[in-house]
């Protein structure tokens, strides 16, 4: 099964319009249910676009690896789990950028929220193009690892591979080398802690006319989908995609 992430970034900027999102692509999702989809709204939005979905599963774009307390501005790991989150984002580049998230941080949330019966969805990438960015990716999922082994309910892992210089750019990258990274990645986790099953998706600049080249490959397992998860009709024939091919 071919897994599809709408991740909604820092949009729409009303409810009504984050409800008429939720409720198309759970339109799309209902009837396309050899894809597996998840929606990844603003936090603010959570609540009512559960109430939207009951087929896609409803995803947080980050979560503060806590359980409560004097941490102001945080959103942690129970709020989440009783809100009906299945899928946390953690690790996404904007969040490293922006947020200044290193992999220290990033490695905290990651065991906190495997602990926690989360799926997680932990992005890594490269910034500048490169021949071969499987080390600088497999160097930054060592890291933000760490101290995760497979007793950690390492079947919850899903691993996002991002290119930077891919993200919302309009330039994705080539789908062979994006599902070679990806191979690459499996084999990496493989080594670190003896799971070889674990899914990884290709993220930046998908689209209804490039999907079906990236998740073709049985390398890569579905797609995380930033711009394109905002326009209702594409967003649908990227989840029909998914199911034909799922
Ligand atoms: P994009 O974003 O699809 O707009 O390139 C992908 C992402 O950042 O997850």
């Amino acid at each position: 099964m071919k897994t599809v992430i709408a991740n909604w970034k820092s949009n729409p900027n009303s409810l009504r319009e984050a409800a008429r999102l939720a409720k198309s692509i759970e339109k799309h999702a209902s009837l396309n249910r050899k894809a597996e989809v998840v929606i990844a709204p603003p936090f603010i939005y959570l609540s009512d676009v559960k109430k939207e979905v009951s087929t896609a599963k409803l995803g947080a774009q980050d979560v503060f690896g806590n359980e409560g307390g004097a941490y102001t501005g945080a959103i942690n790991l129970a709020q989440l789990k009783n809100t009906g989150v299945k899928y946390v984002i953690i690790g996404h580049s904007e969040r490293r950028r922006y947020f200044g998230e290193t992999d220290e941080f990033i490695n905290k949330k990651v065991t906190a929220a495997l602990a926690y019966g989360f799926k997680i969805v932990l992005c890594v990438g490269n910034k500048e193009k490169m021949s071969d960015p499987s080390n600088f990716v497999n160097k930054q999922l060592t890291a933000d690892l760490k101290g995760v082994s497979s007793k950690d309910k390492i079947r919850n892992l899903i691993v996002a591979y991002e290119p930077i210089w891919a993200i919302g750019t309009g330039n994705a990258d080539n789908p062979q080398s994006a599902a070679e990274v990806s191979l690459r990645i499996k084999e990496h986790i493989n080594k670190l802690m003896g799971v070889g099953k674990i899914k990884v998706l290709y993220g930046g600049s998908v689209t209804d006319k490039n999907i079906r080249s990236f998740i073709s490959r049985n390398k890569i397992d579905g797609v995380l989908v930033g711009g394109a998860s905002l326009n209702p009709s594409m967003f649908g024939r990227i989840i029909k995609a998914a199911n034909e091919l799922g």
